[in-house]
Parts: structure tokens; sequence; C-alpha cells
């Protein structure tokens, strides 16, 4: 079963109470999701598998630690995923990144895909999709089926905020999958959107609308 890992350390939780403000403006909106999924970065990758080193310090001949095999890849969903791309290519600037282009029809909710691009070896390398919003789930559920379908078999989920029905949604079609979240909100309301939450993740961001 997916296991759901909310990452609230106390520099999150402020960061994240300055977004869903609704009179933070998309420069500030922008900056702080990266730095929020810089923090969450630290946790994401703390199960990283490491490999001996041969190396000269200054000093003497050391063996010491390295990260093992090929990098992660990171897929943000399309619009608003891309917010999220920067904080971790910061730690991690080796990563491959694909892009998976999903929108949320309005009338249905449904997820539409309109653009796929994955790096060749996704079967050889950790996947972290990411966007900030886990609301009914269906983007979500949708983004994993494309990439185990492209070959994935070692996928993470990372969102900045979700719904109790998209957790509930992607452990049920895709149990393996773990969840990383800064805050696991109240609801959706009638609309689909999460309560609180923070509005429109993609309008914010790119200051559409
Ligand atoms: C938002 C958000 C997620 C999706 C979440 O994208 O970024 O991808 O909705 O909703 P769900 O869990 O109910 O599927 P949106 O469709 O607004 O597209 P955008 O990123 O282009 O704005
Ligand atoms: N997508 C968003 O951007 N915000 C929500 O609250 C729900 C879906």
């Amino acid at each position: 079963m997916s296991k759901v890992i909310v990452t609230d350390h106390p520099l999150i939780q402020h960061k994240l109470t300055l977004m869903r403000d609704k009179n933070t403006g998309s420069k500030d909106f922008r900056q702080l999701l990266t730095e929020i999924t810089m923090l969450m970065g630290y946790e994401i990758t703390r199960n990283l598998p490491l490999e001996d080193a041969e190396i000269q310090t200054p000093v003497v001949n050391a063996t010491c630690k390295v990260l093992q095999g090929k990098k992660l890849g990171i897929v943000p969903i399309l619009r608003a995923g891309l917010g999220m791309v920067d904080g971790l290519v910061n730690l991690i600037p080796a990563a491959k990144i694909g892009h998976v282009g999903l929108y949320r029809d309005p009338e249905t909710l449904q997820p539409v895909e309109y653009y796929c691009k994955l790096p060749q070896d996704i079967h050889e390398r950790e996947m972290l999709i990411v966007d900030p919003m886990l609301a009914t789930g269906g983007s979500a559920v949708a983004a994993i089926d494309v990439l185990k379908k492209k070959g994935a078999t070692n996928i993470k989920l990372v969102n900045l905020v979700a719904a109790p029905e998209g957790i509930e949604e992607v452990k049920k079609y895709h149990p393996d999958v773990d969840i990383y979240v800064a805050s696991i909100d109240e609801k959706l309301n009638d609309h689909g959107y999460i309560v609180p939450g923070l509005g429109d993740a993609g309008d914010r961001l790119f200051g559409t609308k």
C-alpha cells in the first residue's frame, strides 16, 4: 500500500501559508514553490542508494560514498508541475526531465492528455512525478499510468497540497506509489478545488486568468 509522507517542516509550513494567501503575487508564489520543493527534496531523496568511491583527499586516500546508478527522473505534470522542477534540479543537477501534459476538463473534472515526452531509460531510474495539486487524483493517476506504460517501475508522486480524496484515488489505482505532500487539506469543494487549498496553482504560478 502507498505510503503517504507529510513533509511538514516548520519552514515548509510557513512558506506554504504565504503561498495560500490570495494576496501573494506570481513572483513570490513561484519563488516559494521552488524553496518548498527543495526542502521536500531532502525527505524525498533520503533513501537513495549509495556506493563506495575511492578518492584522494588532500590528506589521504579514502573510501567515500556517492549516489549509485542513474540519477533520478523528474516528470512535471504540465503546467503547474513545472513550478516544482527547479527546486529538485537544484539538488540533483544530473536528473533527466520528462513532461506529461494533462489538463482537467472543467466540466467533467476528467484529465485530458495532450503531451508526453519522457527519457528513454525510465525503466532504470527512480521517477518523481511532480504537481503542486492532488485534488480528485485523476491527473496523478493518469500520469502514473502513462509512465508505467512506458516502462517505469519505480515511481514517487510529489505534491504540495493534497485532498484526502486524491490520496485515496492514487492508493486505489497505484498502491505501489508513495506520495510526498507538504499538507493534507480538509476536502474538495463542489468545483473540485482543494479547501482551504491555494486556488488554481497553474494560474497563480504563471499569472494567467
Ligand atoms: C491542476 C493541477 C493538477 C490537477 C489536479 O491542473 O496542477 O494537475 O489540476 O486536479 P485533479 O487531481 O482533480 O486531477 P490543471 O488541470 O488546472 O492544469 P494547469 O496545470 O495547466 O493549470
Ligand atoms: N487544481 C488546482 O490548481 N487547484 C485545486 O484546488 C484543484 C485542482
